[in-house]
């Protein structure tokens, strides 16, 4: 399994749907009282061969609901992962796909709120990937998603000088092929805000979930649980 790209992919491919017809009519209350009452926030530093930080050393701060948590407080999310959702990134992949096996990084929610938060510069280790936006931020207010063209660009300035860009929307599903675009989310623009946003992992037949790399769990849940 390669992480440093190893092929072009001037293009960015990626659908937008809107999937707020699936959700329970009060998710915007349970999903707001979910990550009041379950969101842990720490630092978190930049993970093994998926980073695309410039600085090795450097820690995002931001924070994280976990499978665990949201298996009980919001069931219907891995349900529809592993339904709905999945069948999206199949028509979008055109091709099969499965949903992560693995509980534990099945449906998580990440949160920022504060403009000292964004999430990691990276690439996924997964081929397809499901973003659930809970929280729309129109563009120039921070929290927008921001992808490169390249695998390899490493930082903010080099994700950002070749780029497109996704205005998160709540209630719409982003499908992409996160393992060949560096992606990183911006900080909030100011105090107050909050970005919720719900990913998920998706796997093909050429790259299966039991190649996802052992050092990605051991960093992941050596402090969370
Ligand atoms: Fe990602």
């Amino acid at each position: 399994v390669r992480f440093d790209g190893g092929r072009d992919c001037p293009i960015f491919e990626s659908k937008l749907v809107d999937v707020r017809s699936l959700l329970p009519s009060d998710w915007k209350q349970q999903v707001s009282a979910t990550v009041s009452n379950r969101t842990v926030y720490r630092q978190h530093p930049p993970t093994p061969l998926i980073s695309r930080e410039d600085r090795p050393d450097g820690h995002t701060l931001r924070g994280r609901v976990s499978a665990s948590a949201v298996l009980e407080e919001l069931p219907w999310l891995p349900r529809l992962f592993r339904t709905s959702f999945c069948a999206l990134a199949a028509d979008f992949a055109r091709e099969p796909v499965v949903p992560a096996e693995d509980y534990r990084y099945g449906v998580v929610l990440n949160v920022q709120s504060d403009p000292t938060m964004r999430f990691e510069c990276h690439v996924d280790s997964n081929p397809v990937s499901g973003l659930l936006f809970f929280t729309s931020h129109p563009l120039g207010e921070g929290g927008e998603l921001v992808i490169s063209y390249s695998p390899d660009a490493y930082g903010i300035q080099q994700i950002e000088e070749n780029c497109s860009i996704v205005v998160p929307s709540a209630g719409y599903l982003l499908l992409f092929k996160g393992r060949l675009h560096s992606h990183y989310a911006r900080p909030l623009a100011w105090a107050g805000a909050i970005r919720i946003v719900a990913p998920m992992n998706f796997y093909t037949r050429e790259f299966p979930e039991s190649d996802r790399p052992a050092v990605l769990n051991e960093h992941r849940f050596k402090t969370e649980v």
